[in-house]
């Protein structure tokens, strides 16, 4: 009876994480961005950064969470460390200000599953990109999308998503993947193999000269931080929904487990996606880092247009990544709305039209002109994610330290040894890798002036 009741808990936690994880991240920015940084090159940075700092990061908010039982805010506070409590608001504010642009994206989603039934975009799919993805239609689409958003943290149709979510990792694995083959039978996709999955390993190489300060040149100066954010971004780190997650797990229930089946199943979804955008930019012959926030779109809405039953492959495949889209967005939207109604006693659907309010207007430029999405986005990946995964760790690693271990270790039947080498590792190198991270985007930021809004 016990055993059924925590496989039953077991199972949906990790659904619930994977729907969290599963999303844009993959689908849509991460062929974009490993097309933009480098294809293989970058690829490699993202799975050491996934399994190096990403597993690591993930069991520390998984501890935070689990231990305190609260929202991603109140933790800190609950673990007797109230100094730290501006790591949980550093991460709402984070997940504020990318669910902020998120919904842009899921809006040009929204539309694309329009454009397959009609078959809008089959004509000239660049010129449809360009006409959807910014301006007025772009707006309502946002603005429709967060409305989804809302009433289904509002209303509370978890029972729905939950359902969705079970269905959604399946369905888009399969898709995926039949796109993939189809995808591997073009002409002219084979070097898109080879910009994907073949390192240059000269491309691997970061100097650092003082002057007094550091500087850093070298390809891994971009590839760097985009990489390892996008770890973050994909596996839902540094904003708070893990913590938040974790707060409703037993102690019975291994974290570790938990965390490498999240871990592998979220890059296994991205690299699929990789495997379809990036040969088939290559078959239609644009430059991979050209296509740009369009690439997943473009590329998948030419090949559409091509396939025999397009309309309906169109119109199954936006569905799916709606659905994926949908359930990463409740989750950031959730962290927020579950602190102020923890705390300020708010009724839910009402905080949640507010907050979903003040996010639409926040994306308003990012739905006005793509510049100002690329814009956001980049502060997200150089400056804040890094930032806010730095707080959990060193809060996880120094401050709480060992009774962390012990939280770690309860329900798993892994030793003491694992949990400290957990701990050391969090402590030292995993650290040193997001201080990296850090500096790096700081010089892009701040140094090389991406932090001048694109007016
Ligand atoms: N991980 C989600 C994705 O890849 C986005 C997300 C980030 C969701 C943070 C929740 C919290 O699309």
């Amino acid at each position: 009876m016990s055993e059924r009741e925590t496989w039953a808990t077991r199972a949906g936690f990790i659904l619930a994480a994977v729907g969290s994880a599963v999303g844009l991240g993959n689908i849509w920015q991460f062929p974009f961005k490993t097309s933009e940084y480098g294809g293989a090159t970058f690829l490699v940075v993202y799975l050491v950064a996934a399994l190096g700092i990403g597993l690591p990061a993930m069991l520390a908010e998984f501890v935070v969470g689990r231990r305190s039982s609260l929202n991603a805010i109140g933790a800190f506070e609950e673990l007797g460390h109230r100094n730290w409590k501006w790591v949980g608001v550093l991460g709402v504010g984070t997940g504020f200000w990318i669910l902020s642009y998120y919904s842009v994206v899921g809006g040009w989603v929204l539309r694309y599953i329009g454009g397959s039934v009609t078959g809008a975009y089959f004509a000239d799919p660049a010129a449809y990109f360009g006409q959807i993805s910014a301006g007025v239609d772009a707006l309502a689409l946002h603005a429709l999308f967060m409305i989804l958003v809302v009433a289904i943290v509002a209303g509370g149709v978890e029972d729905g998503i939950e359902k969705a979510t079970k269905l959604m990792v399946p369905s888009i694995v399969v898709i995926l993947a039949v796109l993939g083959v189809w995808v591997f039978t073009l002409p002219g996709a084979g070097p898109g193999y080879t910009y994907f999955l073949s390192p240059d390993v000269s491309q691997l190489s970061l100097s650092v000269s003082f002057d007094p300060l550091p500087s850093f040149s070298g390809p891994l100066t971009d590839i760097i931080p985009f990489a390892v954010s996008q770890a973050f971004f994909s596996l839902s780190l540094g904003m708070g929904a893990m913590i938040t997650y974790a707060s409703y797990i037993g102690d019975d229930q291994s974290l570790f487990g938990d965390s490498i089946t999240v871990v592998v199943l979220n890059s296994a979804v991205g690299i699929l996606a990789g495997l379809v955008v990036i040969p088939l930019l290559f078959v239609q012959g644009i430059e991979p880092g050209s296509g740009g926030a369009g690439a997943l779109f473009v590329s998948l809405a030419t090949a559409f247009a091509e396939l025999p039953a397009g309309r309906l492959v169109g119109v199954v495949f936006f569905a799916v990544v709606l659905i994926a889209a949908l359930s990463s967005a409740i989750s950031l939207l959730e962290v927020v709305v579950s602190y102020a109604v923890d705390n300020y006693g708010a009724r839910r659907p009402q905080i949640a039209a507010v907050l979903g309010g003040l996010i639409f207007l926040l994306g308003i430029p990012s739905a006005w002109d793509t510049a100002w999405l690329g814009w956001f986005d980049t502060l997200a990946y150089q400056l804040l994610l890094p930032l806010s995964v730095l707080g959990i760790l060193l809060f996880a690693g120094w401050i709480y330290g060992r009774p962390a271990v012990d939280e770690l270790l309860s329900g798993s039947s892994l030793g003491l040894g694992v949990g400290m080498t957990w701990l050391w590792l969090a402590r030292t190198v995993v650290i040193l890798g997001v201080l990296l991270t850090l500096a790096l985007g700081v010089q892009t930021l701040f140094i090389d002036g991406a932090i001048v809004p694109p007016l």
